[in-house]
């Protein structure tokens, strides 16, 4: 069973009152959804914006919105919620909670419990450009940085008002993303350092032209991603436009000779190298510097191979200790077994992923696959079709056993 890091923990969620008081309902589906506890505050102007009923539907809980309402035979909230929570979010965060907050002015329960909790806190700042940029709330920001509480964002895009600037809250996707790293340091991966490569190369012919493949980054990306939630320091190399991950260090690359580069240098410490990216084997001969015209009716291109990355890690692997372990793919498109099997003696690999690309549910560009992995020893896990994600959870359980 994979460690989830939302499973069983208790998230305390305040909302307070911006227009985007909306999204915080999505996040909280998503957090519910994860396997954790969700209590939600409202502030009171959070209520102008959004209904308690609304978050009493998404988590089958009782919305605290007075800090005077003080059930029977039970502490008074700001304590006991302080004292339960596993994580606080404030999501958004309004410039003036955030300067109570910094200020220690607890006159409602979310400020309360923000105060008084000792459980990590992320914070969704959410408000107009002028009330972003104001001193005032770039010293609060300041002061909150260095307390070590998690400031997440706000982004630049298009507010409420229309104007187009900063101060937008980051998408609950991504404070999900981040509450996910917070809560992942104990996972049973803690203390390990592994590297990823994700999604397809590209070869310039010219200024305007590559040759690449059909990968997507979504096998990596699932790679990297269970490996964080599982409390893992990652590094995760992968080709150009790729989205962030709150806690991973992101190596952008665009060729296979960047990718080798990246790689090699990237090695020194690693547990586990996972080579999810598919790095083409042959690049233009030469790249034009300036774009090719269309003359001839034949136009020829000589290909030369392209660095050997596996190979590389093999050479290193005589010298020093580092990858501990390494676990190559193999897309095929026939002779699965018998391709991967060669691959695996051939790089010195102590895993491979096999994955047949001819399926409509398995390979590039979809949700699912369908592998086998495969052992240097000769063991051979066929797996059914499944996520990405769940098959990068059996990888690194399998690499982990080892
Ligand atoms: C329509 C409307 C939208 C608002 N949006 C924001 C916002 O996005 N960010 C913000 O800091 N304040 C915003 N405010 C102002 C806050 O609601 C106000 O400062 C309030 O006192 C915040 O209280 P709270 O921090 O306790 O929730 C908005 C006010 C209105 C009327």
């Amino acid at each position: 069973m994979p460690f989830k890091p939302l499973q069983n923990k208790h998230v305390i969620l305040g909302v307070t009152g911006g227009i985007a008081a909306y999204k915080s309902a999505m996040l909280t589906s998503q957090l519910v959804r994860a396997g954790a506890t969700v209590d939600v505050i409202l502030t009171e102007a959070a209520q102008r914006f959004i209904t308690p009923l609304t978050f009493q539907a998404l988590t089958h809980r009782r919305v605290y919105t007075d800090i005077f309402y003080l059930p029977p035979n039970e502490s008074a909230p700001h304590v006991a919620l302080a004292s339960e929570a596993d994580l606080l979010i404030i999501a958004p965060a309004t410039a003036n909670t955030i300067a109570k907050i910094t200020n220690g002015l607890s006159d409602n329960l979310l400020i309360a419990i923000a105060i008084a909790t000792d459980a990590p806190v992320l914070i969704a700042p959410a408000m107009e450009t002028h009330m972003w940029q104001h001193p005032a709330t770039q010293i609060n920001i300041t002061t909150l940085n260095k307390w070590g509480i998690n400031v997440i964002g706000p982004a630049t895009g298009r507010l409420a008002s229309g104007v187009i600037g900063e101060g937008r809250m980051t998408e609950p996707d991504e404070i999900f993303d981040t509450a996910c790293h917070i809560l992942s340091k104990h996972g049973d991966m803690a203390g390990k350092r592994v590297l990823v490569t994700a999604g397809g190369t590209r070869e310039d012919i010219d200024p305007v032209r590559y040759l690449t493949n059909h990968s997507t980054g979504r096998m990596g990306y699932a790679v990297a991603k269970a490996a964080r939630n599982r409390g893992a320091y990652v590094t995760l190399i992968s080709t150009a436009f790729c989205p962030t991950l709150a806690g991973v260090k992101l190596i952008p690359v665009t060729s296979a000779y960047e990718m080798n580069k990246e790689v090699l240098e990237n090695l020194m410490h690693v547990d586990a190298l996972i080579m999810a990216a598919a790095v083409a084997d042959y690049r233009p001969e030469h790249v034009s510097s300036h774009k090719i015209k269309k003359e001839a009716s034949l136009f020829m291109l000589a290909l030369e191979r392209t660095e050997d990355i596996l190979q590389g890690i093999y050479n290193q692997r005589h010298v020093a200790k580092w990858p501990k372990c390494v676990v190559g793919f193999a897309a095929e498109s026939e002779h699965l077994q018998e391709n991967a099997l060669a691959k695996i003696k051939k790089k010195g690999l102590d895993f491979i992923v096999a994955n047949d690309i001819t399926r409509h549910d398995s390979g590039f560009a979809t949700d699912t696959n369908k592998v086998m992995i495969i052992g240097a020893d000769g063991t051979i896990a066929d797996l059914p079709t499944m996520t990405k994600t769940e098959v990068a959870h059996i990888i690194w359980d399998v690499v982990f056993a080892k």
